[in-house]
């Protein structure tokens, strides 16, 4: 466990706007960021569009007003982790791929999923949508809360400088190397060294504490000592272990000495799945041991371009938030960050701008089992056209069930039936089918048995471009 508190100085993250000035201050053409001069805005509580689990939470909207609306709801100074992955001033658009039904013929369905253009040089209007946002997450911290900033070598150095001036440099927790792919191709022949790397910038609140995970290291057989009971150890040197701590290893019979009186630490070995003997290390700030997405299975791949892997995720939810503790991700993106909150226990609330990853992460979080509620925020927004010009067909075949069939369209991401508000108020799904990524996509059943004979019902269909469409009528 890291203990941070005995070299903090500052006060708490969220009174950081009371703080004197950062000495630190990052100058870009045209700055229009002011920090610690948060306007506090109208911070109206977001709109919801489908009923669900208020533990599970994705909202349609800017990071910024997802930020507002959640202050609004009095989570200032609530939130254990902030994690975000926003563009990383890529200066690409990028494209969601989604593989259709049907046969595995190949056929893929391209939607502009979010630009990571920005203009002119660039980094000045990058850094004017981050850093207001940034400082606007810092602020629902609790004092034992983290903000992790995932970005690559374009922006790592300016984040850091950001949070400085945001939180201060005693805020600073990790700056973490993740490795998210091997040195190969284009990289490993660029005459430089490959850019293979991602940073994850770790700031908190102080009282903040991680509890990093541990990981089993392979022992060459012929390093491998056995003590008096048997038991298997290695010996290594004692490092700046003090003579106060070597006294107390030696009470536990953790040490080790030469014939000659050195002194070595014994570190005791356990067996992994396979039998072998393995060391335990503690996880430090250099990730090597989570493989790219790429690896993963392909019902993890959801094709939204630059999704994170699930382990990726894993680890930091789990090191930086408590069982049941409140996680926070603004740039959300397919939903990995809700994915990983959910699966171990954590309440999560979800935001993206783009209505193709909340299509995306709506779609995925279902298909985990987890009754999300969709929510919205601020202007409505979206990638490609009108919404409203999306209408589904819906047959329905009377009887004592009654059967809904979807006739268009014919290869939705989703779509769901609600028979208890019938399309008045937030929509609460009683039955519904998504499509299932995969090398052979499952499609989405296209017709629905419903018990009895509902009286209005609300057909909604979830197109892979973002849009939503909703359709009513009495079933009666
Ligand atoms: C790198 S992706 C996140 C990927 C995500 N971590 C995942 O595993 O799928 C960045 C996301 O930020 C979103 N985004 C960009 N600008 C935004 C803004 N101002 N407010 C909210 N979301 C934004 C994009 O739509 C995109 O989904």
């Amino acid at each position: 466990m890291l203990h941070r508190q005995a070299r903090i100085q500052r006060g708490p993250v969220r009174d950081v706007a009371a703080a004197g000035p950062s000495p630190l201050r990052l100058e870009w053409p045209g700055r229009a960021w002011v920090p610690r001069a948060r306007r506090v805005r109208a911070a109206q509580g977001a709109v919801v569009d489908e009923a669900g689990d208020a533990r599970a939470r994705l909202v349609h909207g800017d990071a910024l007003d997802v930020v507002h609306a959640l202050e609004g709801e009095g989570l200032g100074g609530r939130v254990d982790l902030v994690y975000i992955d926003p563009p990383f001033a890529s200066q690409a658009a990028y494209v969601h791929e989604a593989r259709l039904d049907g046969p595995a013929d190949g056929r893929v369905l391209r939607a502009r999923a979010y630009d990571d253009r920005w203009a002119g040089e660039g980094v000045g209007t990058y850094l004017d949508m981050l850093a207001p946002r940034i400082e606007a997450l810092a602020g629902l911290l609790a004092r034992t809360g983290t903000i992790w900033v995932h970005v690559d070598w374009r922006a790592s150095y300016l984040v850091r400088s950001l949070l400085d001036e945001v939180l201060g440099r005693d805020a600073f927790v990790n700056e973490i190397v993740w490795r998210r792919a091997p040195n190969l191709g284009r990289q490993a022949a660029s005459h430089q060294f490959g850019r293979t790397l991602d940073t994850l910038v770790v700031y908190g609140g102080d009282r903040a504490t991680l509890a990093p995970p541990t990981r089993l290291e392979r022992i060459e057989p012929k390093s491998v000592r056995r003590d008096a009971q048997g038991r298997p150890f290695i010996a290594a040197p004692r490092g700046d272990y003090t003579d106060e701590s070597v006294s107390r290893l030696d009470a536990e019979g953790r040490i080790h000495r030469t014939a000659s009186g050195k002194v070595y630490v014994k570190y005791f070995l356990v067996e992994d799945g396979s039998g072998a003997l393995c060391r335990e290390r503690r996880v430090d700030a250099l990730w090597t041991d989570v493989p790219p997405l790429r690896h993963a299975a392909p019902a993890e791949r959801t094709g939204f371009p630059t999704q994170k892997p699930r382990a990726l995720l894993d680890r930091i939810v789990a090191c930086a938030s408590p069982p049941d503790g409140l996680v926070v991700d603004a740039f959300g993106g397919s939903g990995t960050t809700g994915e990983s909150a959910h699966a171990l226990g954590r309440r999560f609330v979800l935001g993206d701008e783009s209505p193709l990853a909340i299509a995306t992460a709506r779609a995925r979080l279902l298909r985990a089992g987890i009754d999300v509620s969709v929510e919205r925020c601020g202007r409505e927004r979206h990638a490609d056209g009108d919404p409203t010009t999306a209408t589904p067909q819906v047959r329905i075949h009377p009887g004592k069930d009654v059967r809904v069939e979807l006739i268009e369209p014919r290869d939705p991401l989703a779509w769901a039936i609600d028979v208890a508000s019938g399309g008045s108020g937030p929509f609460r799904r009683a039955w519904h089918s998504e499509r299932t990524p995969g090398v052979r996509a499952r499609p989405v059943e296209r017709v629905a048995q419903l018990e009895g004979a509902p009286g209005r019902l609300a057909v909604r269909v979830w197109y892979d471009d973002g849009r939503a469409a909703t359709w009513t009528e009495d079933a009666r």
